[in-house]
């Protein structure tokens, strides 16, 4: 497989090669500690010897088995005072050992080491002092979460940087080390979930849940290491396809007994799967309202197969009447996640949570914020972001989307009063809510560069980011990312923010000025075309003319 120069991403380490804080590192770290023996404190081992090696570069530093007083890092479950830290925050606090720094890695649980093992590592990129470093962090989102739109042929929807890095013609791909190199780089923003094939589930990735449960586990033992729990698309016809039943009725005593034996048949072989995704009753896919159920009916019927194990039911609210006419003046597909959901606020199960785009509409290049946020009060919620670049270029343009999603993340929604944005709604923090976080349909694919064009490693670099610290500004992200990917040249720095941080609002302007949206060609959505879905029945009308906007 052609591995390009940029292959490694954000975790380019041997970059900072010719800065002075790396000769600095070099002679003021000699050694790692690392306590525990479980999957993910091997990883943090692994982890912490390859960054401080490719950032000294010296060939390896001497493992100590019990911290000692001249060990140069320190990474241990527990081993500071853990107050204030939730269970995946950590510390990273450097104190004096003689004329030595000594750097302790700290957190509740093996998978905050790890975080804090990259944020660790971040530091050094950026060039800090290490006798500055004391930083404690707790996630703000509890799910972190990635969408995969791959198919069980390799074929990815709506993906722009190649083919499937999992899947190749109805089996696992040869190369499952790139999967792990793919686990690295999440584990290191600190991604906690992936949901592994498309939200449209043909028949073929139907069957993950029975006789292809091998494959699911064979990923699920590549991402465990690196703290990442795997979710399934499912099909809701499952009962029917997999099993012949007459029907997928939630209330059938018959339907729910088979979601019950078979989620038990998942969990037997992957006892720490994150739970199931649905894409039900949108765009002809099948769902409740065929039985005349709604979806609180659907969800929880689901949700109740997973409880006992711990098991979390994500259903996406993208529900509309994708069969409109033009001439239809009164559906307004704008409002129809927010008709479909609302009503049912309340109805779902604490560990059913929705799923819901940023927009009203479908991930056009600017949107109003779906009112289901700061609406919803007694429902889990999650936010759906776009990472590949569907309406925004397809990765052949340059559309940095931090700044867009930093504008969705702060819009105020006042539903508690002032202050009530959606990246506190999201976090938890002004409902209340057993889940919560974010998610988004990831750019990746088997190019050697991973997302098509290197900059488009940007956009997955600063999700990632945004998941786990919401407040982050995107100056500081696009800062961190430049420099983690390029090095420190201050030129090329100052350049390639600049071009990232406007590129939005002018792949914006040459497209879709004016907030107008949906003027793109249909199907493959690569625009602009300015009334290509205007006739159309996806119900996406702008209905700009001569007249008005
Ligand atoms: C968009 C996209 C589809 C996708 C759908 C979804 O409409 O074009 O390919 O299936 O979103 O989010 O379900």
């Amino acid at each position: 497989m052609v591995r390009n120069v940029d292959y490694k991403c954000w975790l380019n380490f041997a970059q900072m090669g010719g800065h002075p804080a790396a000769k600095r590192y070099r002679d003021q770290l000699d050694s790692i500690c690392v306590l525990g023996d479980g999957p993910i404190s091997r990883t943090v081992k692994e982890e912490l010897g390859r960054g401080l090696s490719e950032l000294t570069g010296k060939d390896s530093f001497a493992v100590h088995a019990e911290p000692q007083a001249e060990t140069s890092v320190i990474a241990a479950v527990d081993y500071l005072e853990n107050g204030g830290l939730l269970d995946e925050g950590y510390i990273v606090r450097a104190a004096k050992a003689g004329d030595k720094v000594q750097v302790v890695i700290s957190s509740p649980s093996e998978r905050g080491l790890l975080y804090g093992t990259f944020a660790f590592l971040r530091q050094l990129q950026a060039g800090r002092g290490l006798e500055k470093i004391d930083i404690l962090e707790n996630p703000k989102n509890e799910l972190r979460m990635l969408n995969h739109w791959d198919n069980f042929d390799g074929s990815i929807e709506r993906g722009y940087a190649g083919r499937s890095i999992f899947y190749n013609r109805n089996e696992l791909v040869d190369d499952l080390g790139r999967i792990q190199d793919y686990a690295r780089l999440l584990a290191s923003l600190g991604i906690n979930s992936i949901a592994i094939n498309n939200v449209n589930v043909h028949y073929l990735e139907t069957t993950f849940i029975e006789e292809r449960l091998d494959l699911v586990k064979t990923l699920a033992d590549i991402f465990r290491p690196y703290g990442i729990k795997l979710f399934l698309s499912i099909n809701y016809a499952s009962p029917m396809q997999l099993a012949g039943l007459e029907t997928a009725d939630p209330l059938d005593p018959d339907v729910q007994q088979w979601w019950i034996d078979q989620t038990a048949k998942v969990y037997e072989q992957i006892p720490d799967l994150g739970g199931f995704l649905v894409k039900a009753d949108s765009e002809n896919r099948p769902g409740p309202f065929t039985y005349g159920r709604n979806h609180a009916d659907g969800a929880n019927m689901l949700g109740r197969a997973l409880k006992p194990f711990g098991g979390i039911l994500i259903w996406r609210c993208f529900v509309y009447d994708c069969q409109q006419d033009w001439r239809d003046y009164e559906t307004d597909r704008a409002r129809a996640a927010y008709d479909h959901f609302y009503p049912l606020d309340g109805e779902f199960d604490d560990n059913v949570i929705l799923q819901i785009k940023n927009g009203p509409m479908d991930f056009q290049v600017r949107e109003p914020v779906s009112p289901l946020f700061g609406k919803l009060e007694r429902t889990n919620q999650i936010l759906e972001l776009q990472i590949t670049q569907e309406y925004t270029g397809q990765q052949r343009h340059l559309c940095y989307l931090v700044p867009q999603w930093k504008e969705i993340l702060e819009f105020d929604t006042f539903a508690k009063g002032p202050g009530s944005t959606v990246d506190k709604i999201l976090a938890g923090a002004i409902f209340e809510q057993s889940h919560s976080g974010i998610t988004a349909v990831v750019n990746v694919g088997r190019d050697g560069n991973w997302t098509g064009h290197t900059l488009a490693q940007a956009n997955l670099y600063g999700y990632g980011r945004l998941a786990w610290d919401p407040s982050l500004s995107a100056e500081q992200i696009t800062d961190e990312w430049v420099v983690a990917t390029f090095g420190h040249n201050e030129k090329v720095k100052h350049t390639v923010s600049k071009m990232l941080l406007r590129s939005w609002e002018i792949y914006e302007n040459y497209t879709t000025p004016l907030g107008i949206g949906w003027m793109c060609n249909p199907g493959h959505h690569y625009g602009p075309s300015v009334d290509g879905y205007e006739y159309s029945k996806w119900g996406t009308y702008h209905r700009a003319d001569h007249q008005a906007l």
